[in-house]
């Protein structure tokens, strides 16, 4: 299955999380402070809780439960309670148009 364009990039400003679903798989679609994209699994390691809901900070998403930061290239956790990291996906954006696709059938490097 190819990549799947979420979002168009006017629609995401940076510092912003939007949530998507793409082949039910939950994505957390973020835009770092500095205007990368990143596409991480919306679903906090320590709980079933969405880091879609919680806030942007630098180049990490902070759960708004129990405040672990995950960092938004790795998907590892900053700091307790979570320990596990989250999985994350390519993301790619289209010069031109501003479109932004997920690949849920690989995980990013
Ligand atoms: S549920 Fe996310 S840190 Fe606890």
């Amino acid at each position: 299955m190819s990549p799947r364009p979420v979002a168009s990039l006017r629609d995401l400003a940076p510092g912003e999380v939007m949530a998507v679903e793409i082949d039910g798989h939950d994505i957390a679609l973020v835009r770092d402070e500095d205007g990368a994209v990143h596409a991480l699994e919306d679903r906090c390691s320590h709980d079933d809780i969405a880091l879609s809901d919680g806030d942007v900070d630098g180049c990490t998403l902070e759960c708004w439960k129990h405040g672990s930061q995950f960092d938004l290239t790795t998907g590892r956790p900053l700091q307790l309670p979570a320990v596990q990291p989250v999985t994350v996906y390519p993301v790619s954006v289209d010069d031109t148009t501003g479109e932004i696709t997920v690949d849920v059938e690989r995980t990013a490097p």
